[in-house]
């Protein structure tokens, strides 16, 4: 057994390589899979090392059936989830990472404290652990209820909030502190009343920073959740010794960083009007309230659609999130190979944010073996829709309001969106006149150039691809 330790750092050493070489893998979809598997191998050869290193096999009564339920949770899970429903399973998985580091580290502190004290130093990454961790954690399960419909997703307000909330943090950071000094001998506490106030204190801030961030920003919130867990995990790797933890949490945390970046600029959004900007909480009232005015819009039938789509030249389709819901992908695949089949040049718009998750549309086209060459992103096609003779709008709706260009009152004023407004002729497919995510209406739909073909996504397609068939 002491021969089999020798070889664990190197085990640890080539799992970290594994990850790194996963992640560049999920930056591309045509090497998602590889690096996923790849990763996993090495987080399994990594969870068998530290099983060894730990000594915990002694412990395999507790430890293997614990590992076979969180195998079978996952495995299922992961599984089975709608790819629409992915971000709140992220959600919940994450909280599960975060809520672990944070028992971790609580544990770890009771365990060192037990045997004599710990040094400043422990006790610091031991508080960061369980602090963040237990934020992670409750702000998680919060996104989760947001996005699952469990809770109201609008951006919950009340007087006071920010000193509520600030009041949260404060006592969290005074405790903890308390217990620093009690490290340093400066003086004594009741060490285990004030550990579990900073851990509730912690749990209750969570849920105050998330519950007044607006549904629309849950994806966010979510890669920024996920960021602070791998910080509370490398913080747990710190306090237990465990160099794997260390690098994994240092991992997670970087990639949640940038990629929270990423989304925030892909709307045009700070990370702080995120956090504080209370998104989506008073435009949700004024949702479909446009239409009422005066204003019309124009409905055409499938029959309209595809005279209009047959007699292109070029036509861009612009995915979004309810095609997503409606599995429509394949039926678009099949509307687009009868389009080529006529000469007619078809591409795909894919804007950054487009449905609930980055990434979102890419995997759902690639499922229906639309070639990756046939995908562009916004800024390699926004000049293009000028020249497009219809531009086919299928569940996209806030990515392609061009109040995001011109009202200033919007809230989602300064977001990038694709030019779909400087087509020839536009057709939306959508189920009504509601709004999107953001809850505000999309003056795109009132435009002359615009006809509104209503339905469920799948079904208006495949009513398109009938017309066509039937003209063929
Ligand atoms: P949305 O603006 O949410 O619009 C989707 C539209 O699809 C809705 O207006 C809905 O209208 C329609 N729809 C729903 N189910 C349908 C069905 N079965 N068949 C046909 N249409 C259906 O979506 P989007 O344009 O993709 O924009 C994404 C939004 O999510 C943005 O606000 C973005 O900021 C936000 N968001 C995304 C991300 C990432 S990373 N993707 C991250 C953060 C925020 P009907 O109800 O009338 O059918």
């Amino acid at each position: 057994m002491d021969q089999l330790r020798e070889f664990v750092p190197w085990v640890y050493l080539i799992a970290a390589i594994t990850f790194i070489f996963g992640l560049k893998g999920l930056s591309g979809p045509t090497t998602a899979q590889l690096g996923n598997r790849v990763a996993a191998a090495g987080m399994l050869a990594a969870v068998i090392a530290t099983f060894l290193e730990q000594q915990v096999a002694a412990a395999w009564i507790l430890v293997l059936p614990a590992i076979a339920i969180g195998t079978v949770i996952g495995f299922v899970g992961a599984r089975q989830v709608p790819m629409t429903a992915m971000p709140q399973m992220v959600a919940i998985f994450n909280g599960a990472g975060g809520g672990a580091a944070a028992l971790v580290s609580t544990l770890e502190y009771l365990r060192a404290t037990g045997a004599g004290g710990a040094s400043v130093g422990e006790v610091i990454a031991i508080l960061l652990g369980l602090m963040i961790g237990a934020v992670s954690f409750s702000g998680s399960i919060i996104a989760f209820g947001k996005l699952q419909g469990l809770i109201d997703a609008k951006a919950f307000k009340y007087a006071g909030q920010q000193v509520v909330t600030g009041g949260l943090f404060a006592g969290m950071l005074l405790l903890a502190l308390v217990l620093v000094a009690d490290a340093a001998g400066i003086l004594s506490a009741p060490k285990e009343l004030a550990l579990g106030l900073v851990g509730l204190l912690a749990l209750a801030f969570g849920v105050a920073l998330v519950m007044p961030i607006g549904g629309a920003d849950m994806p966010v919130v979510i890669s920024l959740l996920n960021a602070y867990t791998g910080l509370a995990v490398a913080m747990a790797g710190f306090s237990i010794g465990n160099q794997m933890l260390i690098v994994a949490g240092t991992l997670v945390g970087a990639s949640g960083t940038i990629l929270t970046r990423l989304m925030s600029k892909a709307m045009n959004r700070s990370l702080g009007n995120v956090l504080f900007g209370a998104f989506g909480a008073a435009t949700a009232t004024k949702a479909g309230a446009k239409t009422d005015d005066g204003r019309s819009f124009r409905e055409v039938s499938a029959e309209d659609a595809a005279i209009l789509l047959a007699y292109a030249q070029s036509v861009i389709i612009v995915p979004g999130y309810g095609l997503a819901v409606a599995q429509a992908q394949h039926n678009v695949r099949e509307l687009a190979d009868l389009l080529e089949a006529k000469g007619i040049e078809v591409r795909y718009a894919i804007h950054p944010v487009a449905g609930r998750m980055p990434g979102h549309m890419n995997v759902l086209l690639a499922e229906a073996n639309v070639p990756y060459e046939k995908l562009f992103d916004m800024e390699q096609i926004n000049e293009d829709f000028q020249r497009a003779d219809v531009a086919l709008v299928i569940g996209a709706n806030d990515v392609t309001n061009p109040a995001a260009r011109k009202d200033t009152s919007s809230p989602i004023y300064g977001m990038p969106i694709l030019n779909v407004d400087q087509a020839q002729n536009i057709i939306v497919i959508k189920r009504s006149m509601k709004p999107g995510f953001a809850g505000i209406d999309n003056e795109l739909y009132l435009d002359p150039k615009t006809g509104m073909l209503f339905g469920d996504a799948k079904e208006a397609v495949s009513r398109v691809v009938t017309e066509l068939k039937k003209a063929a």
